[in-house]
Formats: structure tokens, C-alpha cells, sequence
């Protein structure tokens, strides 16, 4: 199952993708986190000591896979061994730093794009394990062919109104480019009120409520590996992707 984490910036992507990974992993699941942010900070937020360079930077595989930089580029790189190679491991949590999926001026299409672009379909379309992918805010950097193999889209949102504002143009646009279940979580939830507004101003069925909590903001999703309540949200959010049923939520 591979699912995909968006949201306006700062809202708890990051946060959510790890707080789902471990979760998942407690489960027995096989997990592969990807950072795909142009700024990556899962690394970190899973606990990860040392800082990872992420395989665009890698200059000799690039060069490897796609040929001479400067000359003509292959269409289609060797990427199936790369999971294995250079995923690195931590708590059972196997963990991808991809770097940046950029269009560059005039639509380009640098060898570093075409590699991750590659490496991305075949994640998303050959692997069989959870796959969290932690995007920078939007969708454009999914494409419509990676989109297609995601199976569902979890998009977040926070109590104010640019993150709403923000949910609405992924979700229309995720729906625009085939992405099969699109859900919303609901973050940093102080009180009732800020939940119902959410659901009342999104017509995207909300599967998750975290509330806010200064532990979390403070030490991080690591900090809250023994905490029940985030435990038993986090499992209902991957409950619900699975096996999607309308609920009472309670923030
Ligand atoms: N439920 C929560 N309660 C309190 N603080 C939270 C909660 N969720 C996330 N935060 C805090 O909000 C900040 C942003 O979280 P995070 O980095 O996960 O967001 P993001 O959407 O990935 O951001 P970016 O767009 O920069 O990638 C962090 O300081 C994090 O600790
Ligand atoms: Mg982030």
C-alpha cells in the first residue's frame, strides 16, 4: 500500500508520516519512508543521527544511471536495486531521502528528474510494503503517471483557513489526476470546534483528528512512541485508509 502525505506548509506532514510509520511498524508492517520534500527534516524527525544526502546529490549514481550528465539522457534508468542500496534503517523503519522533484524553468528535464521520477513509479507501482511518501506542499510534484499508483492521498489540515484553502486545491487537483482515495487528517485540534469547522468547510471525509499537544511540537513524534491516545489515532487513520467507514471523530 503506498500512501502519499500533502498539505499547506507546516501543517504536520512530516510529523504524520512518522507518527504513521511507527505505528505501522509496531503492526509487523514492512515500512519505506521517502522524503521527497526539497527540504528533507523526516531523516530527523524519525531519529535518524546523521544527516543523509539525498540521491539526486549523489553525482556517480546519477551519472551511472543516466548516462553522461551533459550528453544524452536515458529515458528509463535502472532503479529497481535502489530501495536496498541506499535506504538507510532505523527502528525498522527503512527510510528514502530523495530530494526535490523540480520542474525547472521551460519544463526541463534534467537527468536528476527523469532518475527520481523513475525511482518514484517504480515505488509506488512495484513494492510491496507500506510506502509513505512525504511531499513538499501541493501535488505537481506527483505527477499524473506516480499518482495513478498511489492508492490513496492523506491530505493535511490544520485549524486555520489557508490550510483549508489549500486541501481544497489538492484534492481538486489529485481528483483531476486519478488519485484514487483522498482523505484529510485533522492536526493541532485544541478543541471540538476547530474540528467541526474543518469537516463543515471540506468535502473530503476526514479519517483522523491529532490534537495538539506541546510534547509533540517540543520533542518531536518520537516522544509520543508510548503515548496511547497518538498510538490509537495513528492506527485508526491506517484502519481507515484500509477499510474506509464514515465515524464520529473526537478531537
Ligand atoms: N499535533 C501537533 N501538536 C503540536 N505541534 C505539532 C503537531 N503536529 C505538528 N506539530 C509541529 O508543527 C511543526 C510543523 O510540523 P511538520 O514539520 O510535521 O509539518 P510539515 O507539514 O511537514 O512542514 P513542511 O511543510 O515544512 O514540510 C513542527 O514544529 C511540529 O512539531
Ligand atoms: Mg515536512
Amino acid at each position: 500500500m503506498k500512501i502519499a502525505i500533502s498539505g499547506k506548509g507546516g501543517v504536520g506532514k512530516t510529523t504524520l508520516c512518522a507518527l504513521l510509520a511507527r505505528e505501522a511498524v509496531s503492526q509487523g508492517k514492512r515500512v519505506l519512508a521517502v522524503d521527497a520534500d526539497p527540504n528533507p527534516t523526516l531523516a530527523m524527525i524519525l531519529g535518524f543521527p546523521e544527516e543523509i544526502t539525498p540521491l539526486v546529490e549523489l553525482k556517480e549514481l546519477m551519472e551511472e544511471r543516466m548516462g553522461s550528465l551533459e550528453g544524452f539522457l536515458r529515458l528509463n534508468p535502472k532503479v529497481d536495486d535502489i530501495p536496498e542500496r541506499f535506504s538507510v534503517e532505523r527502528d525498522g523503519i527503512k527510510l528514502l531521502v530523495m530530494g526535490p522533484i523540480r520542474q525547472g524553468g521551460g519544463g526541463c528535464a534534467c537527468p536528476q528528474n527523469t532518475f527520481l521520477k523513475s525511482l518514484l513509479q517504480y515505488l509506488v507501482l512495484e513494492r510491496d510494503e507500506l510506502i509513505l511518501l512525504d511531499f513538499e506542499a501541493g501535488l505537481e510534484p506527483l505527477g499524473r503517471a506516480t499518482a495513478q499508483g498511489v492508492d490513496a492521498l492523506l491530505i493535511v489540515v490544520e485549524p486555520d483557513s489557508a490550510s483549508v484553502v489549500t486541501a481544497r486545491r489538492i484534492y481538486t487537483l489529485a481528483q483531476q489526476i486519478g488519485v484514487r482515495k483522498i482523505f484529510a487528517v485533522a492536526n493541532k485540534i485544541r478543541e471540538p470546534g476547530e474540528l467541526r469547522t474543518i469537516q463543515e468547510s471540506l468535502e473530503i471525509e476526514v479519517i483522523g483528528a491529532l490534537p495538539y499537544s506541546e510534547r509533540l511540537r517540543v520533542a518531536g513524534p518520537s516522544s509520543l512512541s508510548s503515548d496511547a491516545e497518538f498510538r490509537h489515532r495513528a492506527q485508526a487513520i491506517l484502519a481507515s485508509i484500509v477499510h474506509p467507514h464514515p465515524q464520529p471523530l473526537s478531537p
